[in-house]
């Protein structure tokens, strides 16, 4: 897969994840048992396509569940660090890139498909992010998506809005309108599924033609 130059978007503060990194996975451990590795599972059963990339990779938790290739992206260094020691324990043969969502260096219309999990709470302008992903898979390529979001019930909506601003000072933000910042880019959503409450979701979504 030939790359284009990678571009960081200066400000950007990369550094969030690269100091979680370490502990990423020993904090996740519990959501990760109780809920995430079913869901990772239930997502990547829909997945197809010969070339696949994955934005946001972080710790590399996706590689059990990805086919023989694929390209993994992130913006942290030293969350890819670890998604490379997960890596090297498999026999598959991926391409770990640092990189930017917001600035894909990848050429229009590349990818059969492209999956994201639990990365647009966390990226600063998701809609640039989105509309990256849009422009690098192919036509009638579908995006799938892990995401929480803010819910649809209207006083747990009010709630995420109250205390996004000091959770999103350490972590993501956690009141987004990912579904609507989705269609927005120009994706056609083909499903939609509430996994716990309407704030985590399983997403798929196709790049009309
Ligand atoms: C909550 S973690 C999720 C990691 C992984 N996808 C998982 O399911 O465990 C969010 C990841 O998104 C990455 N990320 C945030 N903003 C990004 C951006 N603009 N471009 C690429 N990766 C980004 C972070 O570095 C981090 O690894």
């Amino acid at each position: 897969m030939k790359v284009e130059n990678t571009y960081l978007k200066k400000g950007v503060d990369k550094k969030k994840y690269d100091r979680v990194a370490e502990i990423y996975d020993l904090f996740e451990f519990p959501m990760e048992v109780l809920a995430f590795s079913e869901w990772r599972k239930m997502l990547f059963n829909k997945v197809s396509g010969k070339l696949i990339l994955e934005v946001g990779i972080g710790t590399g938790k996706n590689i059990p569940y990805h086919n023989e290739n694929f390209i993994g992206l992130d913006i942290s260094r030293r969350m890819l660090e670890r998604a490379n020691e997960r890596l090297k324990k498999t026999r598959k043969r991926a391409e770990l890139i640092q990189g930017d969502v917001e600035f894909l260096p990848f050429k229009d219309n590349t990818f059969d498909a492209v999956v994201s999990t639990y990365v647009f709470c966390s990226v600063e302008d998701p809609i640039r992010g989105l509309k990256e992903v849009y422009r690098v898979l192919k036509p009638n390529g579908n995006a799938y998506f892990l995401e929480h979001m803010r819910c649809e019930n209207e006083i747990g909506g009010k709630i995420l809005d109250i205390l996004n601003p000091v959770v999103s000072i350490f972590g993501p933000e956690i009141n987004r309108r990912t579904v609507e910042n989705i269609k927005k880019v120009g994706f056609k959503i083909v499903e939609e599924r509430w996994l716990m409450t309407s704030i985590f979701r399983l997403i798929v979504a196709t790049k009309c033609s």
